[in-house]
């Protein structure tokens, strides 16, 4: 560790040197003015005290403010103990009857020390083999000068941003506490264009608006009307984090968090172009209970000279710690399918009965009469498995196997489900013994209905059963209102209990793909049994009304942003009406659908339309059978958030399995995948990501010359043709299209 005593005033010149290493600039009549340069010195961060002695940060790109000066602090409600009560010497007070205790100024210095760090470290599965974590670190420790409480900031400022969290250290006058407001600013030099959901803190599930910053209250209310079973919106100025903006010059600024533990999930209310943390209240619209020591996650502002760099940054990822599984020899990649799409669209059902109330401990399935629907079937499970195992699959998930979903959703009940016991028709022993003669592993599907307390009841006993019959994967869900009521999705409650979910999973050696669960922070680095987290609007939604193409390709600059998605695509049939009668059309080409397959990261990656849809169209099929899910390296070719994304990828040799393994064990292969909005565009891309002097066949899954999402979606071509690293291709999308390419060295 570097102390640094140089004193230097503060002259442009001075300044332009300062960021060649982390040095004190000047002086303010709060403290010094600390300059925290990136490792390449293209960023840097200024940190000082004001005159009120409250800290304030500010961010700047090559000498072009980037975040003006941001306050940075709490509102917080004094020393609170025994969950939110405090005897006051003759009454007890609830946190709201506590005066208020502004923890944001009034600071001293008590020391500042600067850290350098460079890693190279391999993910257990990912975009890439390794991944560099290199950066400058500031600690900026601070005393309350009326109390003596603490409080530290610590920056770290990559080459790609800067992230920056609160600690709170251990032996001082503050322990128990809670949280009013996190006062943490985001004071965006510029009216930036943003891509933005709507802030709320139970659902994400939205749609993208693009908005300058200014215009977020005018365009929010066109964006709220958009069906969840569990939403709760705060403010007109409110949005969701990542939040991907570009500044007037063409720089890409994405607001996040990483390594969300124990602390309630952080939102943003925009003001004009200044954006403040707006955390998730708890029950009683308190915003986080803490004792010291512990920490915040860290902010994060990503700061890139383009899309594509955007996209590369791994700064999420490097501010989560490192794996804490010891062995993680158990955890791979899944392609699978599943008993699900006929549900979602309305062909079939989850539940056994049409009974109007079911009590799991006196109702009698034997006995009752079947609706006839139920898609979890014995037979109809048999036939994925079939279709699976024929196509080198690795896995299926069934939904609606186990009993309780005639009352699953909005009716807030509490013993709901069991999460052991399957409905008469679908025989456990016998499909897990059928799926494993076949290669072919159940995923589990535990849908809690978001009756929490239910689910941790039950949890250890379920997690057993999948034991028992060799599941290793499971899809868990939270739809509608988390009881007990009043907690809500992204609340510190919830955050700890989807963890939880994770750690005791990971005891049991099961992998878990959460849906409806807080938006990820990159804490798949340390926990890489969480393989899926839905946390977005994802493909069902093409069956609630469809979505708009540009959708996807703003989800890498945003949900992904955090971690891999469960977005279920692969569909093949956009006609519901035809199928089911299902009103909705899924705007999206077949060439589109199988574009995602590479420009939507996952591990988890699933066919999600039914094997008779996939029937007529095999040779398209047949990029979903090669497509790998884990990647040694990708290139973003080309990409602008609502635009159009281009992605190469290279697939790792030792994660291979079924019929990704045939088409790629031992061979040098590629995959591109391309998506456009609603807007036809040419896809341009040299191939010098090949090996050089090697001659690739490659197989072009293309949208056909008259295809289009909405008049003719199923229209495609399919050419095959011998390149090279000196080549290029040009592909057509069509409107709401993409393409799909595999390359393999002859
Ligand atoms: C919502 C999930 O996103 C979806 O995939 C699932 O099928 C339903 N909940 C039922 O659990
Ligand atoms: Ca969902």
């Amino acid at each position: 560790m570097k102390r640094f005593i140089v004193l230097i005033s503060l002259t442009c010149a001075l300044l332009a040197g300062c960021k060649t290493q982390p040095a004190q600039v000047a002086h303010t009549p709060g403290s010094d003015v600390l300059v925290l340069p990136s490792p390449n010195e293209m960023l840097y961060a200024k940190v000082y005290l004001d005159q009120d002695g409250a800290p304030v940060y500010e961010l700047f790109h090559a000498d072009t403010p980037v975040m003006l000066p941001s306050a940075l602090g709490f509102e917080l409600r004094g020393t609170v103990k025994y969950q939110g009560l405090e005897y006051s010497g003759s009454e007890i007070l609830k946190p709201d009857e506590l005066p208020p205790y502004m923890f944001n100024s009034g600071f001293e210095v008590v020391d500042v020390t600067f850290d350098h760090f460079d890693e190279t470290w391999e993910p257990v599965w990912g975009e890439e083999k390794s991944i560099r974590n290199h950066y400058n670190e500031m600690l900026f420790e601070l005393r309350h000068k009326d109390d003596g409480k603490l409080m530290n900031i610590r920056f770290r400022m990559f080459d790609d941003g800067l992230g920056f969290r609160y600690e709170f250290p251990d032996g001082q006058p503050l322990v128990h506490f809670v949280i009013k407001e996190e006062l943490t600013e985001f004071n965006c030099a510029q009216d930036n264009l943003a891509w933005w959901i709507p802030g709320d803190f139970d659902s994400q599930e939205y749609e993208y608006a693009t908005s300058k910053l200014s215009e977020i209250p005018e365009v929010f209310p066109s964006r709220t009307n958009q069906y969840n079973s569990s939403t709760t919106l705060y403010s007109t100025g409110g949005v969701q984090t990542s939040l991907q903006m570009k500044t007037p010059e063409g720089l890409y600024v994405n607001i996040h968090e990483a390594a969300l533990v124990d602390y309630p999930c952080m939102h943003l209310l925009a003001e004009g172009k200044n954006l403040r943390s707006f955390l998730t209240p708890d029950a009683e619209g308190w915003k986080g209970r803490l004792e010291t020591p512990c920490v915040t996650p860290w902010r994060t502002i990503q700061v890139a000279e383009s899309a594509v760099k955007q996209l590369e940054s791994r700064m999420i990822l490097n501010l989560n710690e490192p794996c804490a599984l010891d062995d993680v020899s158990w955890i791979h990649p899944v392609k699978y399918m599943g008993v699900w799409w006929e549900m979602i669209a309305g062909a079939g059902s989850w539940d056994y009965t049409n009974a109007a109330s079911v009590k799991l401990d006196s109702f009698d399935y034997a006995a009752a009469k079947p609706n006839g629907r139920h898609s979890a079937n014995n037979a109809n499970v048999r036939k994925y498995i079939d279709f699976a195992a024929a196509n080198g699959f690795d896995a299926l998930l069934i939904e609606g196997w186990n009993i309780g979903w005639e009352e699953w959703a909005n009716c807030n009940k509490d013993y709901v489900f069991d999460f052991l016991t399957p409905y008469p028709d679908f025989d456990i022993d016998a499909l897990n013994a059928y799926a494993h003669s076949k290669g072919i592993k159940l995923v589990m599907h535990h849908e809690t209905s978001s009756s929490v307390r239910n689910y941790e009841r039950h949890m250890e006993a379920a997690y057993s059963l999948m034991n028992k019959y060799g599941y290793d994967a499971v899809k868990s869900g939270y739809v509608g209102d988390i009881q007990p009521l009043g907690e809500r999705h992204y609340g510190q409650w919830m955050v700890n209990h989807y963890l939880y979910a994770v750690t005791e999973a990971a005891k049991h050696h099961i992998m878990v793909n959460a849906h409806e669960a807080v938006r990820p922070t990159g804490l798949c680095r340390t926990y890489p049994n969480l393989i899926g987290n839905e946390s977005a609007r994802g493909t069902e939604y093409q069956a609630f009304g469809g979505t708009v193409p540009e959708h996807v390709t703003i989800l890498p600059f945003t949900r992904l942003n955090g971690g891999p998605m469960d977005f279920t695509p692969g569909i093949f049939e956009q006609n519901l009406k035809e199928w089911c009668g299902n009103d909705s059309h899924v705007n999206a080409t077949i060439a589109n659908q199988l574009g995602l397959y590479v420009t939507m990261y996952s591990p988890l990656q699933m066919a999600a339309d039914t094997p008779e849809h996939y029937a007529p169209f095999m040779d398209a099929f047949q990029f979903i059978k090669d497509v790998a899910v884990d990647w040694d390296e990708t290139r973003y070719l080309a990409a602008e958030p609502g635009d159009l994304l281009v992605i190469a990828r290279r697939p790792k040799q030792s994660s291979l399995s079924g019929s990704a393994k045939a088409f790629s064990a031992g061979r040098d292969t590629w995959f591109v995948g391309g998506v456009t909005d609603e807007e036809a565009r040419t896809a341009d891309f040299a191939l010098d990501f090949l090996t050089p002097g090697k001659t690739y066949e490659a197989v072009i899954y293309a949208d056909a010359p008259d295809a289009d999402y909405e008049k003719n979606p199923q229209a495609y071509v399919i050419t095959r043709r011998n390149v090279t690293a000196t080549d290029s291709i040009s592909v057509e999308m069509a409107r709401g299209g993409g393409f799909a390419i595999s390359l393999r060295a002859l």
